[in-house]
């Protein structure tokens, strides 16, 4: 398939690798692809709408606060695939918490923005380097897929497998109020309780 993944920080390469290894075509989006950093990259990166023209999958791997701007670089979305990493997280007194609380989601805020777009989430609730090694956990890792469209969910679907993730449908879009949350729970492993970046949740089934 031919991807376009807005954003090359550790999400964007971390897809970069693991859809590249698994035989896809992918382009990286960036605001400024001459910038230092991006010098030697493979694949180097490009503009977000250059990226995106002839996509057959955009993937925003952008930080929330800049993902309304990113989406209106992309030009008439109606009809194409969206998968949405991002996380709305912020940090105050209380801790970490969804900037946007927990009845609506980034993920169905992207489809606001998106106009017209099939919008799935996923790839959210682990962390970049997972993204990039999934197929080297004895235990398939899960990665859930929330999104609307029935008919592009199975190719959102082998795409997440392709990753070696256990890709499992999660329902509508409106339950990326549930995926965003769960990111939350896996940062705050990471963070609070020390157990460092190389886990990831699996759905296990009894007997
Ligand atoms: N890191 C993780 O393990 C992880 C896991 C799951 C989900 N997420 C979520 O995934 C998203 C990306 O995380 P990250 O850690 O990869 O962030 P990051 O390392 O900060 O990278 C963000 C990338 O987005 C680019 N960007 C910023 N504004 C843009 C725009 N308007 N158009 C196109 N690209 C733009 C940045 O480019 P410049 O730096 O050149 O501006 C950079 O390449 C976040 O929403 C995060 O919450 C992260």
């Amino acid at each position: 398939m031919r991807i376009a993944i807005i954003g090359a920080g550790a999400v964007g390469q971390a897809l970069a690798q693991g859809w590249s290894t698994a035989g896809h075509t992918v382009k990286l989006g960036v605001p400024d692809p001459k910038a230092a950093k991006y010098q030697g990259l493979r694949p180097q990166p490009t503009t977000p709408a250059a990226a995106a023209a002839d996509a057959e999958a955009i993937v925003l791997a952008t930080p929330w606060p800049k993902t309304e701007a990113a989406i209106g670089g992309l030009g008439n979305l109606a009809g194409r695939i969206v998968i949405d990493c991002t996380n709305p997280l912020t940090r105050g007194a209380q801790g970490m918490s969804l900037e946007i609380g927990h009845s609506v989601s980034a993920g169905k805020r992207v489809a606001q923005w998106a106009k017209g777009a099939s919008v799935f989430k996923t790839l959210n609730h682990t962390g970049a380097d997972n993204m990039a090694n999934a197929a080297r956990f004895k235990v398939k890792p899960a990665m859930f897929v929330a999104g609307d469209d029935a008919a592009k969910k199975p190719a959102v679907l082998k795409l997440v497998s392709d990753l070696g993730f256990d890709a499992i449908d999660a329902g509508p879009l409106s339950n990326a109020r549930l995926l965003e949350p769960l990111a939350m729970l896996w940062i705050d492993q990471v963070f609070a309780r020390g157990r460092g970046r190389d886990f990831a949740f699996a759905l296990v089934k009894r007997g």
